[in-house]
């Protein structure tokens, strides 16, 4: 097997040997099949995800003409408008103008108040996941529970929530290398869908107000209507998506090391760190981009203006250099810098709930469902950018 083959099962199943490789032999290196740098070692990746000269877009300094590339064919316009509207997408001012109005819903004491909220959630998904005697966790705990947390948030009634999983998964399906015309079909059918369902539950919200984050940034000053949507659509995206795959792989890899669940068992004082190790050991977000806006210099390699380069934040949370036996799964980890809520400018804005909701579900798993075990191996979903398992089954 090639050292990266982003499109193969197998490397999806197990892409740390392949990292290992070209961290060893080419810590940046050119991969033709997606015309982008891989870059792989951890010092590199943290310090492109500070670099200014680098952006996730370069639309706020230059036209796709200006940089040499081509751009989107016309007929995907909705989802580039539904994408390029999110505060992920921008660079400053406007990454900075939105990112500032979205925190305020995020300052850690209005997280923090949700722990309660989150842990009630959690443990009435668990207890009916306990009372059935067990099957998918992915589907009956892992997803839920983010899900609902996100669409409370925003306000996003009960009965319409059910669309945010088919909706978000289609337009996710974009973030993966060289997406093939069906999904970008797809991706476009549910941007459509989602913008225009938001729209008019925005316009709702306008008129009476209630107290959720829909209501409040409608009353927000400087933001146009497809920025409200852009922000809305990644926050219900964001807020979900990687949260159930740390769920899904952190089980998965508790399950093949058995000696530390045990000890988890035990010992749940060691969640904290054990949460930090999982996201680390299997990292749910393979890799994110970033275009260069400026030539670079790395490792010897220049990297031109308009090219663009793949930061393998699963090669750079096990790269030898930072972690310490970084293929051992060690829950007590205490000096673990992983990148997998990124680093800079777009550092995750809900790192903080994220971690709260982890925290609520593997601590009302350990509690309740002392004897979980692994039915079956999982499979993957084909994806290497969100990386998660197909299903879960695991009974008590
Ligand atoms: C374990 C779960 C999560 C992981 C691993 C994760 C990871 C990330 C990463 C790596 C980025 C930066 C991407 C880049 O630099 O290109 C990011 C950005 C972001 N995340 Fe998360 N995330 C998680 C959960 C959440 C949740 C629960 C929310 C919302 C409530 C959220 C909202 C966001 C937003 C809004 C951004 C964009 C920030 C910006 O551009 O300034 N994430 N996330």
């Amino acid at each position: 097997m090639s050292a990266f083959d982003p499109w193969s099962p197998a490397f999806v199943a197990h892409p740390y040997e392949g990292y290992r490789r070209l961290r060893e032999q080419d810590p940046v290196s050119w991969f033709e099949p997606s015309g982008q740098f891989l870059v792989s070692r951890h010092e590199d990746v943290n310090a492109l995800l500070r670099d200014r000269r680098l952006g996730r877009t370069y639309l706020h300094v230059a036209t796709h003409e200006e940089m040499g590339r081509t751009p989107p064919p016309p007929q995907d316009e909705p989802f580039w408008t539904l994408n390029n509207n999110g505060m992920l997408d921008r660079e400053p001012p406007d990454h900075t103008r939105l990112r500032r109005l979205v925190s305020q819903a995020f300052t850690p004491r209005r997280v923090e108040a949700l722990r309660p909220v989150v842990q009630r959630l959690a443990d009435g998904l668990v207890d009916a996941f306990v009372a059935k005697g067990g099957g998918d966790l992915i589907a009956e705990v892992a997803e839920p529970l983010p899900v609902t947390v996100i669409a409370e948030l925003l306000g996003i009634p009960e009965p319409d929530r059910h669309l945010l999983r088919p909706w978000s998964a289609a337009i996710c399906g974009m973030y993966e290398l060289n997406p093939p015309r069906e999904t970008a079909a797809a991706a476009v059918r549910a941007a459509e869908e989602f913008s225009d369902y938001l729209r008019g539950l925005a316009r709702h919200r306008a008129g009476d107000p209630q107290d959720d984050l829909i209501s409040a940034l409608t009353a927000v000053e400087g933001l146009s209507e497809d920025e409200l949507i852009g922000t809305c659509v990644l926050l219900l995206n964001a807020g979900h998506e990687a949260t159930v795959n740390v769920t899904g792989n952190g089980w998965w890899a508790l399950f093949r090391n058995p000696d530390q669940l045990r000890k988890l068992r035990t010992d749940p004082a060691l969640l904290p760190t054990a949460i930090e190790e999982l996201m680390r050991y299997d990292t749910p977000l393979q890799m994110f981009e970033r275009w260069v806006l400026e030539d670079i210099e790395v490792r010897g390699h220049t990297i031109r203006k308009g090219q663009e380069v793949a930061l393998l934040f699963g090669s750079a949370n096990h790269d030898p250099a930072v972690f310490t036996d970084p293929e051992r799964l060690d829950i007590e980890r205490r000096d673990n810098p992983h990148i997998s809520f990124g680093a800079g400018i777009h550092y995750c804005l809900g790192a903080p709930l994220a971690r709260i909701e982890l925290a609520a579900s593997f601590g009302a798993l350990l509690a309740k469902a002392p004897g979980l075990r692994l039915d079956r191996e999982p499979q993957w979903k084909p994806g290497f950018v969100i990386r998660g398992l197909e299903k879960l089954e695991v009974s008590l």
